[in-house]
């Protein structure tokens, strides 16, 4: 202690104290690790009902804005294909897509907990690839955990990945990479043998050690059933308010050149009026030459211009 009681500062051991810089960067980095959302978190939150926040986002400025706003989990969803890369389903979307939008992703998000899709049949063959793909997500990728589409049938390949200590989420009821199979993108689990199926696809998922399950667009009754029966937390896109988390789509809740807006999306602002605004008035201005004004050029001194000017002159050329 200090001769006041504070604790003393100055040489310790006859070694200098750290530059306050690197003190400062210490602690904040000690702080953004304790603050870091994890599995267990969310598993807490179900248990103290503290409602999860997820969004998707797909690149370094959506995450950054999405961990500004306090999202707890950001999942580089494979809904990517159709948002930002302009498909008509996620099907066309491959590994090099996923690792590549959540290394963006997983540079800006420290705090929240990213979750990365498993694309379109990069979990359906071998155990051994199964494994490399989400070993990809995580290591090349940065992800935290990865999220897979399907119940009981995919039990085996969520096993391995949670053996081999990747965190993986279940995804049922709609689930986006079946839609030619499902007949389009439609409300699953109103008839009560669908609804059994999901129940027991939910329970085979908490089986094979998912942390958590998405459930998508089913009847919130159905949800509150199956939230109810787990112990991991459920989050829900169009499944009511039954779910111990909800997630959306980040150009739906934001309207970002997103056309369709499903019942269970609430758009929270309109970004595409005011982007397309700024981009008309850029236009205009190009084409009417009043962008760049002074405010936006550099300028050279007038020694330098009268050098350069005089060696280009009319009279420099070929003489
Ligand atoms: O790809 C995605 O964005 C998703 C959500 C709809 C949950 O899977």
């Amino acid at each position: 202690m200090g001769g006041d009681g504070s604790p003393p500062t100055g040489p310790k051991d006859g070694r200098a104290d750290p530059p306050e810089s690197l003190q400062a960067k210490e602690a904040a980095s000690e702080m953004e690790y304790r603050k870091a959302i994890s599995t267990f978190d969310l598993k807490k939150m179900k248990a103290e009902r503290e409602k999860i926040a997820m969004v998707t986002a797909y690149d370094y400025p959506s995450a950054l804005l999405a961990e500004r706003a306090g999202a707890d989990v950001i999942l580089v969803g494979d809904s990517l294909g159709m948002v930002v890369l302009g498909y008509d389903s996620t099907i066309p979307v491959t590994m090099d897509d996923m690792v590549h939008h959540t290394k963006a992703v997983a540079r800006a998000a420290k705090r929240c907990f990213v979750i990365a899709d498993m694309p379109f049949l990069s979990y359906h063959g071998s155990i051994d690839r199964t494994l490399e793909n989400a070993a990809r997500l995580m290591q090349e990728g940065g992800a935290k955990a990865v999220k897979m589409e399907g119940g009981r049938e995919i039990a085996e390949s969520v096993r391995a990945c949670v053996r081999a200590g990747i965190p993986v989420m279940g995804h049922i009821g709609l689930t986006p990479q079946a839609v030619h199979q499902l007949g389009g993108f439609k409300l699953q689990g109103r008839q009560p043998e669908q609804a059994r199926k999901l129940i027991d696809d939910a329970l085979a998922l908490e089986e094979a050690g998912v942390f958590g399950i998405v459930l998508e667009m089913v009847p919130e009754e159905l949800a509150g059933l199956i939230t109810e029966r787990l112990q991991v937390p459920t989050i829900g896109i169009g499944a009511g308010r039954l779910c111990d988390g909800q997630g959306l789509v980040y150009h739906d809740l934001l309207q970002y050149a997103s056309p369709l807006k499903p019942k269970f999306v609430k758009a929270y602002a309109n970004v595409s009026e005011p982007i397309v605004e700024g981009i008309s008035a850029y236009v205009r201005e190009v084409k009417s030459g009043a962008f760049p004004g002074e405010d936006n050029v550099y300028h050279m001194d007038g020694a330098a211009l009268e050098e350069v000017a005089g060696l280009y002159g009319s009279g420099a050329r070929g003489e």
